[in-house]
């Protein structure tokens, strides 16, 4: 990686060369704030080592204006101090600086902290990679508008809901939900896999057809199974190919693809299913019109114990005012805010077969409700009469 190296003592600034060069880095040097800031508008380094004292602009006002430029990278800035007290650390993070460094500094110490900086800026890219990737797979669908940003929301919500409670408090810490909030939305990437025929099908799908659709979890699950057995120290991996691979896995044993039941569902996938569902259903889709709150809260209440783990319903119920805000906040339709309540005006009756492919829902091309296949919202949406499917 390049760093940028910005001091006017021309002793320091050869120190901090030989060693940074020494490691493997590419080096640029600036004597002064203002020659540092144009070396970085230049060359755009993901390093930047600063003396806090430059002349003219200082190291403090460089490190404010490095962070006030977009970037599509993230710049990890390290200020040199006088010493290592307090106020040197307030004044350095309070900077925007994400560490600080000694001017008595040894190669050892320069050395963690750039391999300290490194881990930060790798991380940030696998973070970068995994949702591009998990917005390419949803590309793949023609509707779903700000179903990942919402989705993932919702997991987290559940998440820190079911941390306090007794059975899942030593399973779900800071990490578990970090690493949920990160890989929920590529519970879908194995639509890559779908040919269009069957993802893009305006009618009605045949069961062979549907079949296909279904694979999307193994495929998916697949592929981040090999990857993760390529890199085992990826251990988000895990969760990924978890929640991939069992998202449509249903409490009772009744969902796909190996009809886990209860507890042998992984706790991801379970959280994740259940805010796909809620997504799905508050969502517009070319079948039919997006459900309200109330609507779509009563399905998942219908689906304890059935399509859901009870007590995620039961977590489902305490934080649903939140998840009803940012329902409206990541709304794909701002003119649709105020909840769609089913409508009424143009009755269908829902059709009375088990048969997948006769039901509108199921039949839909784009659907991944956890949808299109389940049987107590079908139940649901079978005793009743809705319109605009
Ligand atoms: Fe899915
Ligand atoms: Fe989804």
């Amino acid at each position: 990686m390049q760093v940028l190296l910005v001091d006017n003592n021309p002793d320091t600034l050869m120190k901090l060369s030989e060693i940074v060069s020494e490691l493997g880095h590419g080096v640029v040097v600036a004597t002064n704030g203002t020659e540092g800031l144009a070396q970085y508008r230049k060359h755009n380094p993901r390093f930047v080592i600063a003396n806090v004292t430059l002349e003219g602009m200082s190291g403090v006002e460089l490190c404010r204006a490095i962070r006030r430029r977009q970037s599509m990278n993230y710049t990890y800035l390290i200020l040199l101090t006088k010493a290592e007290d307090d106020a040197s650390v307030e004044l350095s993070i309070g900077s925007g600086a994400d560490d600080y460094l000694c001017e008595t500094f040894s190669r050892d110490m320069l050395r963690l902290r750039l391999e300290a900086g490194k881990r930060l800026i790798t991380l940030g890219g696998r973070d970068m990679m995994i949702f591009s990737l998990a917005k390419l797979a949803e590309c793949r669908d023609n509707d779903t508008g700000k179903h990942l940003d919402r989705m993932r929301e919702y997991a987290k919500l559940l998440a820190c809901e079911l941390s306090t409670y007794p059975e899942f408090e030593s399973i779900i810490d800071e990490q578990f939900i970090e690493l949920l909030y990160l890989t929920s939305p590529l519970h879908d990437i194995g639509k890559v896999g779908i040919p269009d025929s069957v993802l893009t099908k305006p009618g009605t799908l045949t069961s062979d057809e549907f079949a296909v659709m279904k694979t999307h979890t193994v495929i998916g699950g697949e592929t981040i199974r090999a990857t993760a057995a390529a890199y085992p120290q990826a251990s988000f991996l895990k969760m990924a190919m978890d929640l991939v691979m069992y998202h449509h896995e249903r409490w009772d044993g009744t969902g796909y693809p190996e009809g886990l039941v209860g507890n042998n569902i992984p706790l991801s996938a379970r959280i994740v299913a259940m805010a796909d569902v809620y997504d799905a259903l508050t969502s517009k889709r070319v079948y039919k019109a997006a459900f309200d709150h109330e609507s779509a809260s009563k399905i998942i209440i219908d689906g304890r114990g059935t399509h859901f783990d009870p007590t995620l319903v039961d977590a489902f119920l305490q934080v649903q005012d939140a998840i009803n805000a940012i329902r409206i906040g990541f709304g794909d339709f701002p003119q649709a805010a105020p909840a769609t309540t089913e409508p009424a005006s143009v009755a269908i009756t829902i059709p009375q077969t088990e048969e997948p492919t006769s039901h509108p829902l199921e039949a839909a091309p784009i659907l991944d409700l956890g949808a299109s296949q389940d049987s107590s919202f079908m139940a649901h949406r079978r005793s009743r009469t809705v319109s605009s499917l």
